[in-house]
Order: structure tokens, then sequence, then C-alpha cells
């Protein structure tokens, strides 16, 4: 357990104020500095960005948009040499452009994006692989290093697993069903022990186009995934994107992908095993037997939590062993009983509702329709799980469920207690004896979230948790190497709580438990993602993602955005940019 102070707190820092104005703040002590932005060159021949002169060539070779995951992973076990893993997640075509438009009018926004913005858009999507150091104290980006990558919506990609090859996943340009191109809304992820990188397909559904017949045989499927109002207009000039010219495409999209980040020539692998939805994250942990369990939230209202059990156990001696641990082991969804207790049910075909009475022929049939089959299970229908991490110290697992305003009063249930779920809250959970295989799990609600001293709103962060220490819409979060809890938040920007987005950090131990301290804000219109720790706690990788994006209702675009942050330069729009930050003077985050 984190060591504790003598107030009882494990955390040291001074708390910020909430609110929001245009910029980021950090707690007093420490900096917070722009590592990577939109558009940064990553390779030496890569030209300084110009978003007047914008290129899909020079997108590709520079740093995406909307980074939801970062990741660490060092090199020789370097607190200050690694690989950064960051996911371009999607794009604000209204921030990027001049002249295209504001966010909430998709059909005028369609009408003026030409082939050439949405060629820029699909290069701006995917994720970037990012040589980094730490010299004299300050982290710089290695330029000429051998492991540059950018990953685009083009990048050749293989899917692997049970559905890899299926009927289902064929298309005209892939009569193998086994190659795709490209990862698309890569929300957050996970870095496994043997140092690769997951990244996870998130609301694949809005950049499909055209629509199917109800009679067609995947319509039911699309359906359930949302799949038919389209969020961008590459259908408009990739047939690939528009389901009533290439109707499977679709299917090969919702997948988490495994990336070796040491070999920029490694083909992403689409491993199905671990199911098909809305990914937000897939955070894992070595269990007690060596297998390795990944725990993955599923974006959607009412929808699910799932966890992947491997067969085979992790190898730290032999890393190219563990390339085929994703492919094989069993996929697993969480029902919440009211007693506290719970259930893993295997997502499996042949067992239980899992048959060919239920359209399932075989394993493939049931990843592609994940969803379809939780249902059938009867899981619990959560208020939108999104970022899910295991504690390695104490074996609990904390799942994020940031909101969900659709709930009604009979819909209730002990796992998510509150109609109109505005500000969500967070569930830990305890696998049986510790064991992250284990079909069985207690849990309980450790906050539900929002403003404590409204009391209709029915927050319970502790009573020691200040005005500036509650928070709402939990979305990413971490565990430091102390144990400790990070917590991100998606969607405090609304008018409603006048507070920003951010980073806080929260007691989940003792008499604490419960209590939340503010540690970073972002810039109005953002998002708080990461969150991420080296090994040694001494850096903290942050990403804010759409800055300047608009609240409903107020327009906004790149001639005439809300902030220009963090260039605060006239002609140049807000940029999403992923943040260092490290405590003045050295030391822990504390
Ligand atoms: Fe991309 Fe679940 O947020
Ligand atoms: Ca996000
Ligand atoms: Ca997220
Ligand atoms: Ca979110």
């Amino acid at each position: 357990q984190p060591a504790k102070k003598a107030n009882g707190l494990s955390f040291d820092f001074k708390e910020i104020e909430a609110g929001v104005d245009h910029t980021h703040h950090v707690a007093e002590g420490y900096d917070a500095k722009v590592l990577l932005r939109w558009g940064a060159p990553l390779f030496p021949d890569t030209p300084e960005f110009d978003p007047k002169s914008q290129t899909p060539e020079k997108q590709a070779r520079q740093f995406g948009y909307n980074t939801d995951f970062v990741g660490y992973i060092p090199i020789d076990g370097s607190s200050d040499h690694g690989l950064l893993v960051a996911n371009h997640e999607y794009t604000n075509e209204e921030l990027m452009f001049s002249g295209v438009g504001i966010q909430d009018a998709k059909d005028v926004a369609f009408a003026k994006m030409t082939k050439d913005l949405v060629d820029i858009e699909m290069a701006a999507h995917g994720g970037a692989v990012v040589e980094i150091r730490r010299m004299n104290g300050e982290w710089q980006v290695v330029k000429d290093s051998k492991y540059t990558r950018r990953i685009t919506a083009e990048t050749p990609m293989d899917i692997t697993g049970p559905a890899a090859g299926h009927d289902r996943m064929k298309t005209c340009a892939d009569t193998t069903g086994r190659k795709v191109r490209g990862m698309i809304n890569n929300c957050a992820g996970g870095v496994t022990p043997w140092g690769t990188w997951l990244s996870c397909e998130e609301n694949f559904n809005g950049y499909f186009w055209g629509a199917l017949s109800d009679t067609h045989p995947e319509a039911k499927n699309y359906k359930r995934y949302g799949i038919g109002t389209p969020a961008y207009a590459w259908g408009k000039f990739h047939d690939r994107f528009d389901l009533a010219k290439e109707p499977n495409e679709a299917n090969r999209f919702g997948w988490v992908v495994e990336i070796d980040p040491f070999d920029p020539t490694f083909v992403p692998n689409k491993r199905t095993a671990l199911g098909r939805t809305k990914h937000e994250g897939a955070a894992g942990i070595t269990n007690s037997d060596g297998r390795y369990v990944i725990y993955l939230g599923d974006d959607e209202r009412f929808d699910y939590v799932y966890k992947f059990v491997t067969a085979g156990k992790v190898d730290m001696r032999n890393r190219a062993a563990n390339f085929s641990l994703l492919d094989e082991g069993i996929l697993y969804v969480a029902k919440y009983n009211p007693d506290g207790k719970g259930t893993w049910l295997p997502v499996v075909h042949g067992q239980g509702p899992l048959t060919e009475a239920n359209g399932f022929k075989s394993q493939a049939d049931v990843l592609i329709e994940t969803r379809r089959a939780a249902d059938l299970l009867g899981a619990t229908k959560m208020d939108r799980p999104e970022d899910i991490e295991a504690n390695p110290q104490t074996n609990r697992v904390y799942v994020m469920l940031t909101n969900n305003t659709r709930r009604k009063d009979d819909q209730v249930d002990a796992a998510n207690p509150r109609a109109n779920n505005a500000f969500g809250h967070i569930v830990e959970m305890m696998p049986d004896g510790g064991d992250h295989a284990s079909t069985a799990f207690t849990w309980e609600v450790l906050v539900k979230c929002g403003d404590p001293s409204v009391a209709s709103v029915g927050a319970t962060f502790s009573s020691e948790t200040t005005r500036n220490g509650w928070f709402g819409m939990p979305d990413n979060c971490a565990i430091d190497s102390q144990g400790r809890l990070w917590i991100s938040t998606d969607g405090n920007n609304a008018k409603a709580t006048g507070r920003a987005d951010g980073l806080w950090a929260m007691e989940t131990e003792g008499e604490m438990r419960g209590t939340s301290k503010h540690f970073f804000r972002v810039p109005v219109g953002a998002e708080m993602c990461g969150p991420f720790f080296t090994p040694d706690d001494e850096t903290l990788f942050l990403a804010v993602q759409h800055p300047g994006e608009a609240e409903e209702g107020a327009p906004v675009s790149f001639d005439n955005p809300i902030t220009r942050w963090p260039d605060f330069k006239d002609g140049m729009p807000p940029r999403p940019s992923l943040l260092v930050v490290t405590k003045q003077g050295g030391g822990k985050i504390a």
C-alpha cells in the first residue's frame, strides 16, 4: 500500500483551483511542457508545420491529431529513455481546415470536404511511435530515431485470431479476410510486459456511410454498433467506407490492435480473440499463474465490461513467444449481482445461448457480433465503461463508468445506481483470491461522481474532498508505481459544471478512501487524456485532446477558435498536444 503522510493522504501535491480558461494549469512546483503537438515533424525530412499548406503526405510524416492513449515503453528498463506510443483517435475538421464549417453541421461540412482534406484526416488518424530521451532533466524527441513510425488509416495490418479469414471479413480488396488497411478512432490502450502497444478501435461506426437494406445479413449487426450515421466524409472518396459498395469492411474495425514499436516494419495485428466492440482501452496484468489478463470496456450507454484471459503464459525470457498470446484464450463479459458478488460469463461459441440457433455458427460469428453475444448472455448493462486498470499491488480493478443520462429510474441496478447519471461513477472489483483468471469476483462502488455540494447529484466523494477535488465523467485512468489511482475526465467543460476537464488523484485505501485532489486541468474545449507514468514515477505523460472543441451549440472554427492553445499565434489553430509533467528540481510526482 502507498505510504501515507501525517494527514492520512498518500498524495502530497498542492491542489489546483478548478475552473476553465484558455490554457492549462498544473499543481505548484511541477512543470507541464508540450513535447509533441499536432503537425510536429517526426522525420528528419518532414517540413515545418503550416496548417494552410497541409497535405496528406506531410501529415503522414507528422504527429497526428487528438491523442487519447499515451504509453511509455522503457528502453533497457530506463525511465529516462524509451518509446512513446500515442493513439491519434479522431479529427476535428472544423479546427484543422479553414472554411470547412462547424462541428454540428455535418452535412455542410461533408459538402466542403475535398479528397485532399479527407486524405489529410485519414493520415492524421492512427498512432505514432516516437523515441524520447531525458537529457539534463528535459525530455526531448530523438529526431533521427530508427524507431519513429506513423500509423494511419491506410497502414497495412493483419487480422489474426478466430475471426481471421472468415467470409464476413472478406472484401473486394481482400479476398482472404486477413488483411486490412488502417486502424481508426483508437481511444485508450495499453502496453504489455513484452513491450508491445495495444491500441483500441472505439467509435469506428462513424466512418462508414451509405446503408444496408433491412434484409441484408449484416443489417442487425451493424445497427447494434450504430453504423449508418456517418461523422466523416471518407465514404465520399473511398469506396471501402461506403457500405453500399463494400458491406463487410465495417466488420474489420472495432478490434484491439497489437503493435511492436521496436520494429517500424512490424505489420500491426488486429487481435480478434479480444472481441469486437467500441473498445476504450486494454490494460492488462500478469496473473499469478503467468497468464495475461486484459480488461476491456465497451464505451456505449448500456454496454459491457469484458476481460480476456490468455491460454498461454507470459514468457519474459523469450519475447517472440508472447506474440501469439493474444490469439488464444477466453473472452468473458461481466455480470454484477446486487449482493456485491459477480460472475464473468464466457463469450464462447457453443456455450449457453451462443449457438447456431441464435445465428452463431462459430467463434468467429460470436466475436464479430460480440455485443449481441453479450446481450444473450445477460451481462450487466453499464453506464459507458471506459478505461479499466488493475492495481498490481492490491489486485483490485478500477472501472471508469463515464456517464449515462439515458438510464431511467426503472433501469437502475446496484452497479449502476443512479438514473440520469450525468457524472458517472467508478466501480472497484476484486477478483476471487486475487486470481484475475477466476470467473468470480466481488465489487463495490468506489465513488459516485459529481458535485457533492448539490444534494440531488448524490455524489459520494469523502468529506475531505475540497470544492476543487470533485470531478465528473471519469474516462482514462492510471495507477502509478506506488499503487495510487489517477483519473482523467471527459465532459466537465460542459457549461453546467464551470470547470475544465483534468487529472485528479484519488485515495483508494484506508480512512481517506474516496478523497480526490485536482492536479491538472486542460484548456477550454479540451478533454484530458493519457495519463501514463514512467516506471520511476518522475514523469507523467498527459494528452490534451481537442482543445477548442465546441461545447454544445457553440460554433467554433479554424478561423475563429475559442483558444489558440498551445502556440497562441495568430493564424495558428489550437493543436492537440502531448505533455510531459515533471517535478521542479526532480523527484517523484507526489
Ligand atoms: Fe474515446 Fe470512450 O472515449
Ligand atoms: Ca477521447
Ligand atoms: Ca478515453
Ligand atoms: Ca469519453
